[in-house]
This record gives C-alpha cells, sequence and structure tokens, in this order.
C-alpha cells in the first residue's frame, strides 16, 4: 500500500534533518520532520543522549527509539521507576536577569490531587493494579463498550452538522468535539458546561504543547498562570462531586462516590475523586482527537485504502490500529529514569538518568516491523505498538479511545462514499511533543 504523502515538510523555521548533528526533536518546527529524524535516530542513535537534561544538572536525558527498549522499560517499573520531582521541573524564566522573580508556585490544586489519589489508592504496583481494574476499566478500559450507544449517537450528531456541505475543517468540527463529548457523557459533566470544559482540557495538556524540551518545561510564569486556570476546574469538580454524592446519577463520578475501593476496603475522599477525574480529563481529549485526525489524512493520501475499508468494515479495527502505530498521537514521554546503571543498545545509561521513550519511532523500528511506515491490515501483532506504552502502567483509556475511533471511521464509511482533501491545507501542526494537525480541510460525497 502507498506510504503517505502528506505534504507537511516545507513548514516552520527548522530544516529537515539530514545528518545526526540536525537532529532535534524537540525545537520549534520539529515536528514536521519528526519521521525523517527518527530514521536517522535508529541507523545512528538509537539511544541518544541529552546532556545535562536527567534528573539533576550533572545527570543526561536519554531518547530510546528502538521498539525492544522501550518495551523492557516499561515493563519493568521497579527498575525503571516513574520520574518524580517535588515540584513541576521549570523553564529558565524569560523575565530578564536581574529583575524580581516570582516564587515557585506549587502544583495547581487539581494535580495536587490527582498526586495525593495516586500516593493514598495505588501506592505500589498490586494497588496500581487493584486501581485499574476496579475503579477505571469498567469505564473508560476494557469496560467500555457499554458506551457504544452513546458514542455512536455523538459521532451522528456531529456529521449531522456538515453533512450537507460537502466539506468539513475536520480537527475542530469532528476531531476535537467527539472525545470532549464523549468524556462528558462518561464522567457526567453537563453539556451546557462544554466550552469551559474545553478551554480546561487545553489547559491541562498546556505544559504538553507549550513546554520545552524532552521534560516539557513551563517558566514560572506560565506555571502561575496554569495554576489559576486549573484551579478553577478543580473547583467545578469539586462542586460535581458534591452534587453526585448528594444526587447520583449514571455517570463515573456518581459511580465513584459510591463505591467501596476493594483493595482498601473503603469509600474515596473527594479529592482522590478529583484526582482520577483530572486524569481521565487531561488523557482522554486530545489524544484522540490527534489519532482520527492522523487517520483522516491516512485514508486522503490512500483511496484504494478507503475503498477497502469502506467496503469491509471487519478491517477497520486492523486500519485503527495501524494508523495508531504509524502516526502516535503522543510521539514521547520523558516519565521514566534508571534507577541504577543501565545499558541499552551498548550504550551506557547511567543511574538517575531521564528515560525519553519516543513511542512514535519504536513504532517505525525497521527491526521490528518490516516496511515499517506503509499501513498494513493483515500486519501479524497488530496491538504490539507502543502508541498506548505497554506493561503494568500503559494507558487506561485505550479502550474508550480505540471505541470512539472504531464508530467514528464505521459511521463515516456508512455516511460518506468520498474523502479528500480540500485544496487549502497548510498540513502544519502544533508545538509540543504531540502530533496535532492544527486545521484539516477536507470534501467529500455523501453516501446514497
Ligand atoms: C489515542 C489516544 C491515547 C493515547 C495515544 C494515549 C497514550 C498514553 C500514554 C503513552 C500513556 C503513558 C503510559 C506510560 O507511562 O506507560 C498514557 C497514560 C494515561 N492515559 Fe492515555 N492515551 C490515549 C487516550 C486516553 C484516554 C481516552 C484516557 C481517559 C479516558 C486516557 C487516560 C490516561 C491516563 C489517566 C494515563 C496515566 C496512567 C497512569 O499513570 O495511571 N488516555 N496514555
Amino acid at each position: 500500500m502507498a506510504q503517505s504523502k502528506t505534504p507537511n515538510h516545507s513548514l516552520g523555521p527548522m530544516k529537515c534533518p539530514v545528518t545526526l548533528q540536525d537532529v532535534d526533536l524537540f525545537s520549534e518546527g520539529a515536528q514536521e520532520h519528526w519521521y525523517e529524524a527518527y530514521e536517522i535516530l535508529h541507523t545512528e542513535a538509537p539511544v541518544h543522549r541529552i546532556p545535562g537534561e536527567g534528573t539533576s544538572p550533572d545527570t543526561d536525558g536519554f531518547i530510546l527509539s528502538k521498539h525492544e527498549d522501550i518495551s523492557r522499560v516499561v515493563r519493568d517499573p521497579a527498575r525503571f521507576p516513574p520520574v518524580r520531582f517535588d515540584k513541576p521541573m521549570m523553564a529558565p524564566s524569560e523575565v530578564p536577569e536581574g529583575s524580581e522573580r516570582k516564587a515557585a508556585p506549587e502544583f495547581t490544586p487539581a494535580m495536587n490531587a490527582m498526586m495525593i489519589s495516586m500516593q493514598s489508592l495505588r501506592p505500589n504496583m498490586e494497588l496500581w493494579r487493584a486501581h485499574r481494574q476496579q475503579l477505571t476499566d469498567p469505564w473508560v478500559g476494557p469496560g467500555a463498550g457499554r458506551h457504544e450507544e452513546m458514542v455512536t449517537k455523538a459521532v451522528d450528531d456531529l456529521i449531522d452538522n456538515w453533512i450537507d456541505r460537502g466539506t468539513v475543517e475536520f480537527v475542530n468540527e469532528f476531531a476535537a468535539p467527539l472525545p470532549q463529548i464523549v468524556m462528558n457523557n462518561v464522567l457526567g459533566f453537563p453539556m451546557e458546561d462544554m466550552e469551559r470544559l474545553r478551554a480546561w482540557g487545553v489547559a491541562q495538556v498546556r505544559r504538553y504543547v507549550y513546554g520545552r524540551g524532552h521534560r516539557n518545561l513551563l517558566t514560572p510564569e506560565e506555571e502561575a498562570e496554569q495554576m489559576e486556570v486549573l484551579s478553577e476546574f478543580s473547583d467545578y469538580v469539586q462542586q460535581q462531586v458534591a452534587d453526585k454524592r448528594r444526587e447520583p446519577k449514571d455517570d463515573m463520578i456518581s459511580w465513584l462516590t459510591q463505591v467501596t475501593y476493594e483493595a482498601l476496603d473503603r469509600k474515596l475522599t473527594d479529592l482522590e475523586i478529583i484526582g482520577i477525574v483530572y486524569a481521565m480529563h487531561l488523557g482522554g481529549l486530545e489524544t484522540t482527537q490527534y489519532a482520527i485526525a492522523e487517520q483522516a489524512q491516512l485514508l486522503c493520501d490512500d483511496p484504494a485504502l478507503f475503498a477497502e475499508l469502506k467496503n469491509d468494515r471487519s478491517k477497520i479495527r486492523f486500519f485503527v490500529e495501524e494508523g495508531l502505530r504509524v502516526r502516535a498521537p503522543t510521539q514521547g514521554l520523558s516519565t521514566r529514569m534508571t534507577s541504577q546503571d543501565e545499558e541499552f543498545q551498548g550504550v551506557k545509561v547511567p543511574k538517575g538518568s531521564i528515560l525519553h521513550m519516543r513511542w512514535a519511532a519504536g513504532n517505525i523500528d525497521p527491526s521490528e516491523y518490516e516496511c515499517p511506515r506503509q499501513i498494513k491490515l493483515d500486519r501479524k501483532g497488530l496491538t504490539r505498538h507502543l502508541t498506548f506504552s505497554q506493561g503494568p502502567r500503559s494507558c487506561p483509556g485505550s479502550g474508550i479511545s480505540r471505541l470512539e475511533q472504531n464508530i467514528a471511521w464505521n459511521r463515516l464509511f456508512d455516511r460518506l462514499s468520498t474523502l479528500e482533501y480540500a485544496p487549502n491545507n497548510t498540513f502544519a501542526h502544533q508545538p509540543g511533543i504531540m502530533l496535532g494537525t492544527l486545521e484539516l480541510n477536507l470534501k467529500f460525497e455523501r453516501a446514497a
């Protein structure tokens, strides 16, 4: 099948890398050349050092781009624990030298709740598993199928808005609102609060969009701004929890107010529930948006693939997995560290290093995948990709995200007979470490 033709390589200030010296995954414009950079990393530096960017100034960061290395790290949380800081790390302030610096703000209340809930509800791997199995799996993990009807309605309502027009700005009129509507429904947030929730969702991922370098650092000023916006979100969730404790409905927040957490044989506190809700809202929105927007581009790039899937819907789930593999929404995260001296691909990685796991590069590792950048619906081990990570800490929301993507394409194939790029696309991406196409103008013919 044809390789992607999406023409996105002449954008932004950065030139396409040719040698290892040109490779920079984090500066402005890097997004437009990530996949060229991964090919260079695979052949020349599969374990790539970022000097001075480890857990302390005298330690380093390392970009891992091989599937086997990333998989080994995430499957062994005792040896490669999560990076933990007492306070968020910050980028140097942009305030000029010598002027007064603001004190570093503490975590936002909502983030605080998330950390408290992690410490109290799942301080070790055994409780981590129990937490997932009892509290999140039934809603957004393997139990997400319960939302099929709701997701199908959300998809259809969105398509109804533009089906008569023959054109659509696919990101803002479909891919972005869908996960927001779905998560509002799952959590039980009122639909009339959608706009505010969307703004809070954007604030939640700000670190991953505007943060600098592999550690997604914000300046103290940006952290303070975050604090303000997300405090409002925290107050809002607190109010929702209180309302639902009093008058439970059929939604995840209500359920969390009532459930007895079996592993600790007790009910959850408000703060613990806020922590869980914060994590669901943070993880559940933009990631799925990016996945669906990328899949639309893969289909516009390959009309034969569009026709094949439209004619045989049983293949949609294979397409969704391959789409997630070749265009991972979360391209990489610096969330693990070494607890002892290690070696990867013959490169020594000392204790205290931060590991940047480049999921998207591992997903196209030629030692793991034949013709790695091609969509192959008959590939063996289709779900072995690293897009949701692997092992005990992998993404708990993969169930609902997969459901959304599968239903979206099923209904889009029902209702459209063609899908192609409209002439006015730049294919520019947002900054940061997510693969976020800013805008996607498409045209289509309506199915009979
Ligand atoms: C295409 C969509 C998505 C992608 C690519 C994605 C990717 C990821 C990745 C790579 C991680 C890190 C795992 C690790 O450190 O080993 C993660 C964690 C997480 N994801 Fe997702 N995710 C997606 C959708 C969702 C959804 C829909 C939700 C919520 C409903 C969600 C909630 C979370 C949470 C709460 C975590 C933190 C897990 C923890 O440490 O407890 N994600 N996700």
